[in-house]
């Protein structure tokens, strides 16, 4: 299953609203179809929405009809706005449409057939890029957990999340096939249960077992020493190590360190946002009331009622036992092995 993909110049998205009753897929050419997508989280989770951004600018490129490289950027420049403002929190996002740019800029003086191919090629990179650093978090996560593991985890990380086999859940499935994995309690992830909906139905369908929670059981399970370590993803993760991730992903860290228990953060290094000091700088997206008020269209709150619904909460670096990346596990001071990566790459980076 893919979440995202390119086909025959169309964008193919499985509509993750749908899920789990109907397993519904949309082929569109309308780039503005993939931003309402996107915003309506149809397509959801931080690398999914960046893969997806990437080619619904393809898919503008290729909708306008100007040639000139000028006109080309112009158009280039307005949709990325467009595409910004679908969501604010995930830096996938942002990551993306910046790679987008960069490689038009280095495409400018091209013919403009080569410059929607090249546009195209790099989107496609994105993808691929990520379905690999999917594919070894997830070896470098399973080296954390011994046999015989019971993993607690929160809202979605898999492939519906990602454009491989996902990030937290790539651990889980890596080490499931190392026969480390005795089981998983997913959280239902209030309000829109990513969790019920789509972690269990993906779980199911792997044959590992799991047991649904509501998010407040996860302090009994911890307390009743049911948990062995708690591998969540993220949405963004500042210089400094604080992650924003699902909300009530927050309330989980420190459970876990009431109750010794490792609290691990499995993310792409495209996830990481050096740019960003720390997690007070980051923008947790508010969602609209009635995703609180309403479950699938059908009111549970009384009329009328005041809401808060932030989509997103802020972990503290110091109650993250590990970040497991593609490149590597990160451990504390994040600020340091953070900065490392930048290094490594031989850049200089924010
Ligand atoms: O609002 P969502 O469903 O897009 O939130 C997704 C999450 O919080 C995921 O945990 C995160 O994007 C990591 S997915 C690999």
């Amino acid at each position: 299953m893919t979440s995202v993909d390119w086909v025959a110049g169309k964008v193919r998205f499985i509509d993750q609203t749908k899920l789990p009753d109907q397993e519904v897929y949309v082929e569109t050419t309308e780039y503005r179809r993939v931003g309402d997508a996107i915003r309506k989280l149809e397509i959801r989770g931080a690398p999914a929405i960046g893969v997806a951004a990437a080619f619904a600018v393809v898919l503008a490129v290729r909708q306008s009809h100007v040639s000139s490289p000028s006109a080309i950027e112009k158009e280039l420049t307005r949709v990325v706005g467009e595409l910004s403002a679908t969501r604010p929190t995930a830096v996938n996002l942002f990551a993306c449409l910046s790679r987008m740019r960069a490689s038009f800029a280095r495409l400018h003086n091209a013919e403009s057939d080569l410059i929607r191919e090249g546009l195209l090629q790099e989107a496609l990179a994105i993808q691929r890029e990520d379905a690999e650093a999917c594919r070894i978090i997830g070896e470098y996560g399973a080296t954390l957990l011994s046999a015989g593991s019971s993993i607690l985890t929160h809202c979605n990380t898999g492939a519906l999340a990602t454009a491989g086999q996902g990030t937290a859940q790539s651990v889980i499935t890596t080490a499931a096939k190392l026969k480390k994995i005795a089981r998983v309690y997913v959280d239902e992830t209030r309000p829109l249960f990513q969790g019920a909906r789509l972690t269990s139905w993906e779980l199911l369908k792997e044959g590992i077992d799991l047991t649904l929670i509501t998010d407040s059981t996860a302090g009994l399970v911890m307390q009743q020493k049911k948990v062995d370590a708690v591998i969540v993803g993220a949405d963004r993760i500042a210089a400094n190590g604080d992650a924003a991730n699902k909300v009530g992903t927050y309330p989980l860290a420190i459970l876990a360190e009431r109750h010794g228990v490792p609290f691990y953060i499995a993310a792409p290094t495209s996830t990481i946002d050096r740019a960003t000091p720390s997690g007070a700088a980051i923008t947790i997206e508010e969602r609209d009331p009635s995703e609180v008020t309403h479950v699938r269209g059908i009111r549970i709150a009384a009329e009328g009622v005041k809401v808060f619904a932030p989509a997103f909460d802020i972990t503290p670096a110091a109650l993250i036992t590990a970040i497991v990346t593609e490149r590597g596990i990160l451990k504390q001071p994040y600020n340091v092995s953070i900065a490392g990566l930048a290094v490594r790459e031989g850049g200089n980076h924010a």
